[in-house]
Parts: C-alpha cells; sequence; structure tokens
C-alpha cells in the first residue's frame, strides 16, 4: 500500500454515506468510483446511453454476504478493500480525508484511499467549452475547465480558496444530452462532455435563479454600501431577466430576516442574504471559527451566530470581501463613500512584519478603507482586522506641525525652520554624542539616511527598538533573523514546531497558513510556551526553553516525530530571542533544525519578526536594541525614529540629553522630547519595507501628510543641511540608490532575497557558549484583546479601542 492510501473498513456502506458519516462534503454529482482510479470509460458518463447512474451505491452487502458464504459460517466476516480516488477538489475539504477519518468511530481498516500524488498521473481528458477543445486533468470541474478557455461561469458560492458548496446554483449550464443543467462549480467533467455555457436553456436557467434570489432580496441598492461593488448586481444586469413573475398578490411582503449583532466590525443586512455559505466556510476552513452557521429551513433559513455574539476572530474582515451581496459590509464604511467616488492605491501593510499587500481606497486626501490585494505568496487574498480597520488611528493624535519644548517645559509648534535650526544647534555642539533608535514603522530610506547622517557626525550609535541575540553570527549572518523558508511554504511543511511565539496575533496570515497546512497537509504542529489557542490542534510540548536540549538529545519524545520529518519547520518568536538567554535559544533552535533529515533545499529554522522595520534596520547595519544607547555615559542627542515603545525611560539617559522625536502620531516618544519632527505615515509616503522573509516592498503614496509633516528621508536630509553634513542625496531615486549601495537586495521589489550560511551560523552559535535560562516563555500577546493595540497606529483607532472592548464584554457573556 502506497503511504498515503489509507484503509477503512466498509460495513455496508456506500462511499457517500460513509464523507456523510465523517462530516466531509460531496460535491453533489461528482463520481466518487469504487476499485478503480478515475475513469475516462465512456460508461462513466451517466448522460450516455448504457451508463451506470448509480456507481455510487456499491453493493456493499452483496460483496459480503458473498465473502462471507465463501469462508463458511465460523469465520469472521472481513470486509473487503476498496479503493477510493480521491478527485482534487476534495481536497478542498474542512478536514482532509485522513484526518477525519483518525477521529471516526468506525475503524480505518479496508478503504485505500488513493490521492493523486499516489499514484501515476491520470491521463488528460478532452472536454469541449462552447465548442472549444480543452484538454483537463480528470477531476476538474466544469467551471475550472470554462476558466482554462477563457470563458467565466457566473457564480455566488463558489470560491477558489474554500470548499466547494454547490448551492446557489447560479452556475447552471448545459452538458449535451443531459437531461437537466449541471452545477459547474461542484461537476467534475467527463471525457467527451460538450459544456454549453450561453446555450439557450443556460440563460433560461441563470435567469431563473437570478428571479428566485431576488423575489427574496430587499433591493435596496440605493442605501446598501455593496451598491457599485455587488456580485447580484452586476450579474443580475449581465444574466438576468429584465423582469420578474413575482408579484405579492397577498401583500405579504417580501421575507426579512432580523439583522445580527455579530461586533463592531461587521455591519450585517441579513435580510439581503443569499445563503451562500461563503462566511461560514470562511470561517469554519481559514479562520479557525465555527460560530457562523446556518439555522432553519427553507425560507426561515438564517446565517448567523446561533445566539448573538461577537465573531471573535483576528480575521474576521474577510467576510466582507467574501459576501457577494451587501450582507455583511464594514461597520466603519457604513455610508461613508461610494466605490465610484473613491480613488484606489496599492500598497503594503505594515502593521505587523509580514507585509501583506493592500489597496488603499482614499477619497479627499482621507483614507476610507482598507482592503487586500492578492499576493499568493504573501497573504494570497487576506489581511488581518489590524491591518484593515485601524485606519481611523491614521486620522488621530497625528504630529501636524514641528514642535520646540519652551521654557515652561511645554512643547509648542514652530515653523520648520526654527524646529531645524534649534536642533542643528543642539546636535552641532553635541560632536559625536549622538545616537539613534528606530521605532517599528520606520521605512528603509529614512534608516539609511540618518544612519548616513549619525556617520557623518561621528556616531555609530544606531540601534533598533527590538533587541535580538548578538552572541554568535548575531545579526551578521541574515539567515539568523529571517524567515527562511518563506511564508508560502510554511502550507507545505509537514511539521510546525513554534518556539516562544503566538502567529495567531504576530501574524494572523502567518497563522491562516500553518493552520491551511494543517488542515490540506495534515502536518503536525508543536508549541514550546505558553498554552494558547492557536484555532488548530497541536502537542504542547513544553513551556520553557530546557525542552529545547531534550529534543536535541532525544530524551523526549516528540524528537523522534522531528526526525523523521522530510519538511520540518521550526519558527522561533523574536520576543523570544529578546530574552536574556535569547542567543542560547536561538542556538538550541539552530542544532535542532540541524538534526531534521529535511530535503535539500529546505530552511528548517525560521525567525517570525514582530514589526515591518526590523529586517531593514538589521539589513542596513542597526544594532538591535538600545542597550548601546544605555551605556553611552556622555550622550548628548537622542534621535528617536518613530522609537515609542518605551525601550528606554527618561531616566536612563543623561538629564542633559537633547531628544529629537521624528514620527507621525503623539505617543510616548513625542511626550518625552524635546523636539518633534512631524513624519508621514505608511499611506503617506513611497517607501520600501522589507518583510520577515527578507522581501523588499514598497508603499505608494495614497494621500498627502497632513498639517507640515513630511516624508521621513526628506526631514533627516534637510537637517544634514542645517548641521553641516549635507547627505548627497536629493530625490528618492538618489535615496534608493544609496540603500542599493549598502544592500542591493532591498530595492529589488517583490523578490525575497534568500539567506544561507546556516552552517556557519550554527559553529559560530555553538562557539558562543550562550547559558540557557530555565524560566518559562512568556509572550506579550496571549489573548485576542491583546492583538488589537500594539503600536501608534492602532493605540490610536477608535475602532480598535472598540473591538477590545467587544472582547471584554463577550467573555463576560455566558456564550
Ligand atoms: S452573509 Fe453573505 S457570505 Fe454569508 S451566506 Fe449570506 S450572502 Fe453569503
Ligand atoms: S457557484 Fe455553483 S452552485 Fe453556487
Amino acid at each position: 500500500m502506497a503511504p498515503n492510501e489509507l484503509p477503512i473498513k466498509l460495513v455496508g456502506m456506500t462511499v457517500d454515506d460513509l464523507m456523510e458519516d465523517l462530516y466531509v462534503d460531496i460535491p453533489s454529482g461528482s463520481n466518487s468510483t469504487c476499485e478503480s482510479g478515475p475513469s475516462n470509460d465512456d460508461t462513466d458518463n451517466p448522460f450516455e446511453a448504457g451508463s451506470d447512474s448509480d456507481d455510487d451505491d456499491i453493493p456493499l452487502a452483496e460483496v459480503q454476504r458473498n465473502l462471507r458464504a465463501s469462508r463458511g459460517p465460523s469465520q469472521p466476516p472481513t470486509p473487503p478493500t476498496i479503493s477510493v480516488w480521491i478527485p482534487p477538489e476534495w481536497t478542498m475539504l474542512r478536514l482532509t480525508l485522513t484526518r477525519a477519518l483518525s477521529r471516526a468511530k468506525i475503524s480505518p481498516k479496508h478503504l485505500s484511499v488513493i490521492t493523486r500524488e499516489a499514484g501515476n498521473q491520470p491521463q488528460k481528458i478532452e472536454v469541449y467549452i462552447d465548442d472549444q477543445k480543452v484538454m483537463v486533468e480528470p477531476g476538474t470541474t466544469v467551471l475550472q475547465a470554462a476558466a482554462l478557455v477563457g470563458v467565466e461561469i457566473p457564480r455566488f458560492c463558489y470560491h477558489e480558496r474554500l470548499a466547494v458548496a454547490g448551492n446557489c446554483r447560479m452556475c447552471l449550464v448545459e452538458v449535451e444530452k443531459s437531461p437537466k443543467p449541471v452545477a459547474a462549480c461542484a461537476m467534475p467533467v467527463m471525457k467527451g462532455w460538450r459544456v454549453k455555457t450561453n446555450s439557450p436553456l443556460t440563460r433560461k436557467a441563470r435567469e431563473g435563479v437570478m428571479e428566485f434570489l431576488l423575489v427574496n432580496h430587499p433591493l435596496d441598492c440605493p442605501i446598501c454600501d455593496q451598491g457599485g461593488e455587488c456580485d447580484l448586481q452586476d450579474q443580475s444586469m449581465a444574466f438576468g431577466s429584465d423582469r420578474s413573475r413575482f408579484t405579492d398578490i397577498d401583500f405579504e411582503g417580501k421575507r426579512a430576516v432580523e439583522d445580527k449583532d455579530i461586533g463592531p466590525l461587521i455591519k450585517t443586512i441579513m435580510t439581503r442574504c443569499i445563503h451562500c455559505t461563503r462566511c461560514i466556510r470562511f470561517a469554519s476552513e481559514v479562520a479557525g471559527i465555527d460560530d457562523l452557521g446556518t439555522t432553519g429551513r427553507g425560507t426561515d433559513m438564517q446565517i448567523g451566530t446561533y445566539v448573538e455574539k461577537f465573531f471573535m476572530s483576528e480575521l474576521s474582515g474577510n467576510v466582507i470581501d467574501l459576501c457577494p451581496v451587501g450582507a455583511l459590509t464594514s461597520k466603519p464604511y457604513s455610508f461613508t463613500a461610494r466605490p465610484w467616488e473613491i480613488r484606489k492605491i496599492d500598497s503594503i501593510d505594515v502593521l505587523d512584519a509580514l507585509g501583506s499587500n493592500i489597496v488603499v481606497s482614499t477619497r479627499t486626501n482621507e483614507v476610507m478603507r482598507i482592503l487586500p490585494r492578492v499576493n499568493e505568496e504573501i497573504n494570497e487574498e487576506w489581511i488581518s482586522d489590524k491591518s484593515r480597520f485601524s485606519y481611523d488611528g491614521l486620522k488621530r493624535q497625528r504630529l501636524v506641525a514641528p514642535m520646540l519644548r519652551n521654557s515652561d517645559c511645554e512643547l509648542r509648534p514652530v515653523d520648520w525652520e526654527a524646529a531645524l535650526l534649534t536642533t542643528a544647534k543642539v546636535i552641532k555642539n553635541a560632536g559625536s554624542n549622538i545616537a539613534a533608535i528606530a521605532g517599528g514603522f520606520a521605512d528603509a530610506e529614512a534608516l539609511v539616511a540618518l544612519k548616513d547622517l549619525l556617520n557623518k557626525l561621528g556616531s555609530e550609535a544606531l540601534c533598533t527598538e527590538y533587541t535580538f541575540p548578538m552572541n554568535g553570527s548575531g545579526t551578521d549572518l541574515r539567515s539568523n533573523y529571517l524567515l527562511n523558508n518563506g511564508i508560502a511554504k510554511v502550507e507545505e511543511a509537514d511539521l510546525v514546531l513554534l518556539i516562544g511565539t503566538n502567529p495567531r496575533f504576530e501574524a494572523p496570515i502567518l497563522n491562516a497558513r500553518i493552520r491551511k497546512g494543517y488542515i490540506h497537509n495534515e502536518s503536525e504542529i508543536a508549541v514550546i510556551g505558553p498554552e494558547i489557542d492557536l484555532r488548530y490542534e497541536y502537542q504542547h510540548i513544553g513551556t520553557d526553553p530546557e525542552v529545547l536540549q531534550d529534543l536535541a538529545s532525544g530524551k523526549h519524545p516528540f524528537a523522534k516525530q522531528l526526525k523523521k520529518a522530510k519538511r520540518p519547520i521550526i519558527i522561533v518568536g523574536s520576543e523570544t530571542l529578546e530574552r536574556e538567554d535569547g542567543g542560547a535559544i536561538l542556538a538550541a533552535a539552530q542544532s535542532l533544525a540541524s538534526t531534521t533529515s529535511a530535503e535539500p533545499g529546505w530552511k528548517v529554522i525560521n525567525v517570525l519578526q514582530k514589526v515591518a522595520s526590523q529586517v531593514a534596520a538589521l539589513d542596513i547595519g542597526y544594532a538591535p536594541g538600545a542597550a548601546k544607547v544605555r551605556e553611552m555615559k556622555n550622550l548628548k542627542v537622542l534621535f528617536l525614529l518613530g522609537a515609542d515603545e518605551k525601550v528606554l525611560e527618561k531616566s536612563d539617559i543623561p538629564k542633559d540629553c537633547f531628544i529629537i522625536y521624528q514620527g507621525h502620531h503623539g505617543d510616548y516618544g513625542a511626550c518625552i522630547a524635546d523636539a518633534v519632527f512631524p513624519g508621514a505615515a505608511y499611506t503617506e509616503k513611497q517607501a520600501t519595507y522589507v518583510n520577515t522573509e527578507g522581501r523588499a516592498q514598497q508603499t505608494l503614496v495614497a494621500v498627502s501628510p497632513p498639517g507640515q509633516a513630511r516624508e521621513d528621508w526628506k526631514i533627516i536630509r534637510a537637517l544634514s543641511e542645517f548641521v553641516g553634513a549635507k547627505l548627497p542625496y536629493d530625490t528618492l531615486d538618489e535615496v534608493r540608490d544609496r540603500l542599493e549601495d549598502v544592500a542591493p537586495h532591498l530595492t529589488r521589489y517583490g523578490y525575497s532575497e534568500d539567506a544561507n550560511y546556516f552552517k556557519q551560523a550554527l559553529e559560530l552559535a555553538k562557539k558562543s557558549n550562550a547559558k540557557m535560562d530555565k524560566t518559562a516563555f512568556c509572550l506579550n500577546q496571549l489573548e485576542l484583546e491583546d492583538f488589537f493595540m500594539t503600536d501608534t497606529i492602532s493605540r490610536a483607532s477608535p475602532t480598535m479601542a472598540k473591538c477590545i472592548q467587544a472582547v471584554k464584554k463577550q467573555k463576560e457573556s455566558k456564550y
């Protein structure tokens, strides 16, 4: 038996019965066949003469009877072995078959499940879509085959990243010789099929479906937030009829459903719902929250949370994009803008270190909303709720004018010239006694400009807010601080070991990838650190770093699993590496990674960063952590480039030290500063960020900075002129040329520069002899309420504050 064949005992069950028992969805009309793989035999076609449309109903009872008879009455009955071929679209199930079977009550013994990989690649089959010939793999659905020849079939419930539901019937098409139209999204093609996507029958079927949908739809498009970008509107225009047979002869009114309150992010107008179940499937498959579901049948059917409760997920906003009608819309965006009024700018998100691709919608120089943009390598088409909804924080607590602290110790607005002149005078007097700390939102252009300025002044004291162990090769080798294997490959791993990290809140999109691997690839997941709710099952194998030593020595039972994994991934949280013994933890993780039998080219050791600026800062040459600054007894000027996380108190630096704060929000940094320079936020500048996997990407200008705020590198460039250490660049292109000189990969946008030298990093780490502490790992973000406010933008966001309140209220509720 091939390694991925799984035996199941069938006791008089049909395959469909079995699947139903295991809560596995089977697309209606799909051709599960027994005793064979995909057959191209003409007789498989249920629409042709002589075909057996009851192939699914295997006469198992009969087989059993015969077996029993052949053995005689004294022998225990042995169920037959049945091979079931799983078509590829079935791999998009909520649980993989094998994982589902492992939890099933029946004993899996005599069914071998043959996946595509297990056997030889089946031959392609020929089908005709609107008389165009197309060769497809067996199992391809009609809808997918049509897409291959550029024919788009309308759909509501089908979504390529979710399991097939087949319940809206909008995708009905005519298949030659078929008595009825078939649902294209759920029907695998058969050899020689001739599909007609624009025949009178197909058009009539679509018009019928549309007519039924509109009977129960409120048709309140003028006041619907989805208006202008609604699938129902578009498809009723393209495929619907120009009149309806619906007349309310009894004046009963249309079907109406009460709206649900599912929190401060999602507005529900459930009368508009067309029961496509995309939201339910997203919640249960991608987000791992089973809160959404259906109640009632027929006209009483409703989508909701069963009892009124907050949709407690860090990814909840994605259901707004998935909802094809206006049933789920954005609460903060409601009634604020129409799609034809807004301008859309492609950008990237900086609220975590993943660099999710986004579209910033603006109107009259105001960010109206943020939506995800497809990037298969990073965020697919999802973003976290913090990335999506915290944009209102960009309009509050902004620094809009330069400020200087006066003799009464109050910060007062001044003009740029006065601010730069005063500051330059202090800097000139300080000489080389100047240091800088870069915060989590600093872009690569500002980082390189600040470094050049301080280097020109004779100082090398440039740090980031977040520390990183400098034992061994420290930050000299990029592989020490990158998510080396890349975000997308996480879902291919067969084993994931999380060390001192909570990806669910530190990088929700990465966590969704881990969950995807767990569901579709059956990856084993283990956690060392606090026991947290990751929305998938995992083995909790310890809370302190000592477990790493046990794993390395083979004492721990999990060591065997780790050793035999072919594609293991170890993810170490950067927060954990900030501990005193971070060096020893990283060294232990590196040494553990070296003991695995991973495939060649597979990178086992990965570090998950928490903030958007860290990788670029380390690439440019900033020292991690502010320890260096704390040690400077003669410090005269401290430059905080968006550093707001209280890594340094005023008491940590000399009393006469002059603090300059440059950033976009009036947060902690501005409070302790003597001079404040207002900078631009990520939606207001064209700037480079490098994500945790080492991929350089850029934000684009969506709105102009408020008041007198300016792009960060421009402020530093202007200051350098006042100081008398003029930086040699005047345009963005020139700064980027300088970036390219420092590290060429910083300007190769869209590409991630691979890091190597794993062996060397390990050797150096071993030599460092760092000592490990036995203290248990502890993390800042453990619960959902810890996720929403983690930086200056989200702390200023009223929506994020409402989310925290909603989570707390929900926790008090008995549901
Ligand atoms: S709320 Fe929207 S996404 Fe959910 S079932 Fe209804 S129409 Fe589909
Ligand atoms: S898209 Fe095919 S049934 Fe809904």
